[in-house]
């Protein structure tokens, strides 16, 4: 049956229904972070905080990341800070209860980094700069235009979101690439899924619309949205 991409997907992740026990949450938030690595995942919002830093304020900079899974993000965000010898406060936030004690087994104590269990519509936090990477197709889109002004009332200096391209092709790479990976069905399952529940630059357009946020979307190779502002 062939797919209609000239709309979001409404069709659910498997991740989304739970994930059966902490090892395999663990296990396959381990497998997402390696294909992140593979197809270049952290690549735009790692260079959006490359170019924030460093920033010219006497103490540390806050960066949150919303739905920071195991922590991979976060941890890179730290070797970049600290390569640019700039200070810096990380905390993660994921609505999953698994996800705070997985990134915290993966992250060594002296980066600090502080994680915390919530839906990000529920809490109260602010940060520098808040990043969100391969989350928002979770959402729906009423969700995403609350999203869009839950960042702007909560990021003092910017935000950025990266988020995949839905496109039939990278749909169809995303079959083949996962095909050929050593991942479990979960992640098989939800990889192109993913992609058939992202967005184009015209859904971004319309979002930040509703919002009544401007805010800058770029394409970053391969097949990723790059949504930011600065304030
Ligand atoms: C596909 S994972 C992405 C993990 C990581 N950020 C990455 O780039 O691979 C999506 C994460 O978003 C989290 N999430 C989804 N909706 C959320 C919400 N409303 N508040 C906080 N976290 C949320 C999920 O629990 C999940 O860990």
């Amino acid at each position: 049956m062939s797919r209609d991409f000239s709309q979001r997907s409404n069709e659910q992740e498997i991740m989304d229904g739970g994930i059966g026990s902490f090892e395999l949450f663990d296990e396959s938030l381990k497998q997402i972070e390696a294909v992140n690595r593979l197809t270049l995942g952290y690549r735009p919002v790692l260079s959006w905080v490359d170019r924030q830093l460093p920033f010219p304020k006497p103490r540390p900079v806050t960066i949150l990341d919303v739905g920071c899974g195991r922590g991979d993000l976060l941890r890179r965000i730290w070797s970049l800070a600290r390569k640019k010898n700039v200070t810096v406060r990380l905390t993660g936030v994921d609505i999953d209860s698994w996800s705070a004690p997985a990134a915290r087994q993966a992250t060594p104590e002296y980066m600090g980094i502080d994680y915390r269990i919530g839906n990000v519509f529920d809490m109260d936090i602010e940060a520098d700069f808040i990043v969100c990477s391969h989350v928002t197709h979770h959402m729906k889109n009423d969700e995403l235009v609350a999203f869009i002004r839950w960042l702007g009332a909560h990021a003092r200096r910017g935000w950025f979101i990266s988020d995949l391209h839905r496109h039939p092709i990278s749909f169809l790479l995303a079959k083949m690439f996962l095909f050929l990976m050593p991942v479990n069905r979960m992640i098989r399952n939800d990889g192109p899924v993913s992609v058939a529940r992202a967005f184009t630059a015209e859904d971004w357009r319309e979002t930040l619309k509703q919002a009544g946020v401007p805010a800058q979307i770029h394409w970053h190779f391969p097949f990723r949205y790059g949504v930011a502002r600065c304030e």
